[in-house]
């Protein structure tokens, strides 16, 4: 099977089409999808797919183990409410509500962040499809966190090389989600981990930036002031425009995007219009 691959902007992203993910597929096409996303800067999206959530499942196996399948890490518990009822592989965002429960998280994903940097092993690939899309506005924003760590001075480079920064769910949980959803025993330490501020990917060897506003709480043996200025920097100089990507999204759409190497940011901006969306996490390697 063939398909075509266009870029979507200079900097990140690229849209494939001419390609069915819901059939079964053998190791070479996935390994071609791989090599595209990875070529695009680690965002893929791969249009007018009409897929069940089990055909969603079985193509996201292809690029890891995934966050909930059986015998593996689950998310952190306070979002186990959004989880699909029948399948703990898929993260549901969505502000619908049916029988008076929510069916998916609402506003999920409004900061800049890379998913679950407060894992040991956080995710490598998210594989979103778009279910149901507002008319206007749930695009997303991603940041392309190479192209942002390539831009620094050498000095700049050479200074961050050997630091660390602590990420936990404790910083989202406080500022993300209303206190009686949240699960004490998320704050206990399973979603608290130290990675290095810069990253090598695992697949293609190059450094990133690796820190986020919304779960990097600050930088390993640095006070509070020193850290927040220097990760205040590391922000702002990452989400500038020349560094990031606005998809808006089409019916169908299925998005890959690789958190080793981007930060996302959900634009909450539709109001009452629908938008659900399943969502597949890859649990990839530990950040080095
Ligand atoms: C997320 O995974 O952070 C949500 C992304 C989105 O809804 O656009």
């Amino acid at each position: 099977m063939s398909f075509t691959v266009n870029p979507l902007s200079p900097v990140l992203g690229a849209e494939i089409t001419g390609l069915d993910i819901a059939q079964p597929m053998g190791e070479n096409l996935a390994k071609d999808i791989r090599q595209s996303w990875l070529d695009a800067g680690g965002l893929l999206v791969i249009r007018d797919q009409t897929l069940t959530t089990e055909q969603h499942i079985q193509f996201s196996r292809h690029f890891g183990p995934l966050f909930g399948a059986p015998g593996e890490t689950p998310l952190q518990e306070t979002v186990s409410r959004y989880l699909h009822p029948d399948h703990p592989e898929i993260y549901r965002v969505s502000n619908r509500v049916e029988n008076g429960k929510p069916k998916g998280r609402a506003g999920a994903g409004t900061y800049w962040h890379s998913d679950v940097s407060f894992k040991q092993r956080p995710a490598s690939a998210s594989i979103m499809h778009a279910i149901e899309i507002p008319d206007i506005g749930g695009d997303t924003l991603f940041c392309n966190m190479t192209a942002a760590y390539e831009a620094l001075s050498g000095a700049m480079k050479e200074m961050l090389a050997p630091l660390r920064a602590h990420h936990d769910f404790a910083q989202t949980a406080a500022t993300q989600f209303a206190k009686p959803v949240v699960i004490e025993e998320d704050l206990k330490g399973d979603n608290r981990a130290i990675h290095p501020v810069v990253r090598t990917h695992g697949d293609t060897g190059r450094k990133s930036l690796y820190v986020n506003p919304g779960m990097t709480t600050g930088l390993d043996n640095f006070d509070d002031e020193e850290s927040a200025v220097l990760l205040g920097f590391l922000f702002d100089h990452a989400t500038q425009p020349e560094f990031t990507f606005r998809h808006h999204y089409r019916q169908g759409d299925v998005v890959m995007w690789d958190n080793r190497s981007l930060m996302h940011y959900a634009i909450n901006d539709y109001g009452d219009q629908p938008r659900y969306m399943e969502r597949t996490t890859s649990i990839g390697e530990k950040p080095a």
